[in-house]
């Protein structure tokens, strides 16, 4: 197919060509994050997994690398962590250099044909030059399948209160939580979930880490899904509860989304970043991802975010903050005070020819109003807020190619999360998507579309009236490197 460099994301990450799902063993290491990735070199669709690697120094301007892990005769490479083995507990260390440690599924395809339920198991790999060239373990794999079909995506961490590393595992339809001194031997602990949280589909690429909300730890277990997402296909669910080390207990059984749009899956956290957790996701869906109209690449990833707790009412929620590194990117904002809706307004003023800008709307008296971005050609993407139905939502109906797939075109929801009066939200749009962040990061939405024309227009419109305090713009660009 032809290349469409209008599609490009420009601060998001895509491979420079070929095929890529989830984001992988993640880690901040030497002042540099590491970005691996679900990668097929030989082709624009899924095929046999290999490790992509991607390198930033601020999770925003990335350098793609060579290929990190290659299948073998175990298996394709699926999904994985890696940790900073900075006590070299796994003895992979040499001449005092701590080993960066990855833990991935080997995925037999020959296994899986033949019928066998054990074709999934979890393997090693070490790195002793900071991540560029990769040494899979002798002894792999490290936790043998006992017989379950869908047994994959360890997601490591080292637990202070266990002093062990807890390996989080997806088990089909739960979590099956295993603890390990030194990488290598693994002891089951517990399992979480069976009756729980989202079951629409299997259960994938997990992760576990403590947050504080008031000087109080809680954790966090999230669960990628798919299918059985809130607006159709892959999204990502969590839980807020207690680790003592072995066993996840969650504070109630209420289903929560991390991100309610269409198009952020696979999303877990970057190992090493101290206080800070960041999480980044896959920015598509297991429903039309094969068949996205972008080429010689297929997909991105979704904007870096820093998670953080917030209570409203009895339940603790995740926030989601876009990364603070972005402000580097924007440029200085065009402001708008005071726009009241009444009739529609148009936005002309803080248009940003490039079509990849942030925008900020700020109210003290949330009302339904919908802004819309649209061309010549009777494109329109629309999004914002249904006051009645207390719901954030982003329509794509209409905005570009939707023909690829049946399932691709949509007018998705989210619910807002909050019942305080004044709202915020910001919004970034790339070159093919757009990330919605309401109320400081309760409700956040990720979206994917492909229009044919540029969407140079812009306008708020209302059907009841809303005013709001300001609504303001500003380009971003990565800076040129080198
Ligand atoms: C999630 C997933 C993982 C698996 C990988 C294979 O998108 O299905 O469960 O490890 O993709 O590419």
């Amino acid at each position: 197919p032809a290349a469409t460099p209008q599609w490009r994301p420009s601060y998001h990450f895509a491979p420079a060509a070929h095929w890529m799902n989830d984001p992988n063993g993640m880690v901040f290491y030497q002042g540099t994050y590491h970005l691996f990735f679900q990668y097929f070199p030989g082709g624009m669709t899924w095929g046999p997994m290999h490790w992509g690697h991607a390198t930033s120094p601020d999770m925003l301007h990335w350098q793609e690398q060579p290929i990190a892990l290659f299948p073998d005769s175990l298996g394709y490479i699926f999904s994985g962590s890696a940790v900073v083995d900075s006590k070299n507990t796994s003895g992979f260390g040499k001449n005092g250099v701590a080993p960066l440690v990855a833990i991935f599924t080997h995925h037999d395809p020959k296994g899986e044909k033949a019928g066998s339920k054990t074709f999934q198991n979890q393997s090693l790999a070490y790195s002793l030059d900071a991540g560029k060239t990769w040494t899979k373990y002798a002894g792999n794999p490290v936790v043998k399948n006992p017989g379950i079909v869908d047994f994959r995506d360890p997601k490591v961490s080292w637990n202070e209160q266990a002093n062990r590393w807890i390996l989080t595992l997806a088990t089909k339809d739960r979590i099956t939580f295993y603890s390990s001194p030194n990488l290598k031997k693994w002891t089951t602990e517990s399992e979480f979930g069976e009756k729980l949280g989202a079951h629409g589909g299997v259960w994938e690429c997990p992760d576990l880490f403590p947050l504080t909300l008031n000087g109080k730890s809680h954790w966090v277990l999230l669960v990628n899904i798919n299918p059985g997402g809130p607006n159709g296909g892959s999204a990502t669910q969590y839980f807020v509860g207690s680790f003592d080390g072995h066993t996840f207990k969650p504070m109630n059984d209420k289903t929560k989304w991390a991100d309610f749009g269409p198009d952020e899956y696979a999303g877990v956290t970057f190992a090493n970043t101290g206080p800070r957790r960041l999480f980044l996701g896959w920015m598509s869906n297991w429903e039309y991802a094969n068949q996205v109209p972008t080429s010689p690449w297929r997909s991105a990833m979704t904007l870096p975010r820093e998670l953080g707790l917030r209570q409203e009412g009895s339940e603790i929620y995740l926030t989601s903050t876009p990364a603070r590194e972005l402000n580097k990117l924007a440029a200085a904002p065009t402001t708008l005070q005071k726009v009241a809706v009444k009739a529609p307004v148009d936005l002309a003023r803080l248009r940003v020819p490039s079509g990849k800008y942030r925008l900020n709307l700020s109210t003290s008296q949330l009302a339904s109003f919908e802004l819309v971005l649209s061309n010549t050609a009777g494109e329109e993407l629309v999004l914002g807020y249904d006051k009645a139905r207390n719901e954030y939502f982003i329509d794509r109906t209409k905005a570009g190619n939707t023909s690829f797939s049946p399932k691709f075109a949509g007018r998705h929801v989210a619910p807002r999360l909050t019942t305080a009066a004044g709202a915020d939200l910001t919004l970034f749009f790339d070159a093919a998507s757009v990330e919605l962040f309401a109320d400081h990061g309760l409700t956040a939405m990720t979206e994917i579309f492909f229009p044919f024309k540029p969407l140079t227009s812009m306008r708020l419109r209302s059907a009841t009236g809303i005013t709001f305090q300001q609504v303001s713009s500003a380009a971003l660009a990565p800076r040129p490197t080198g």
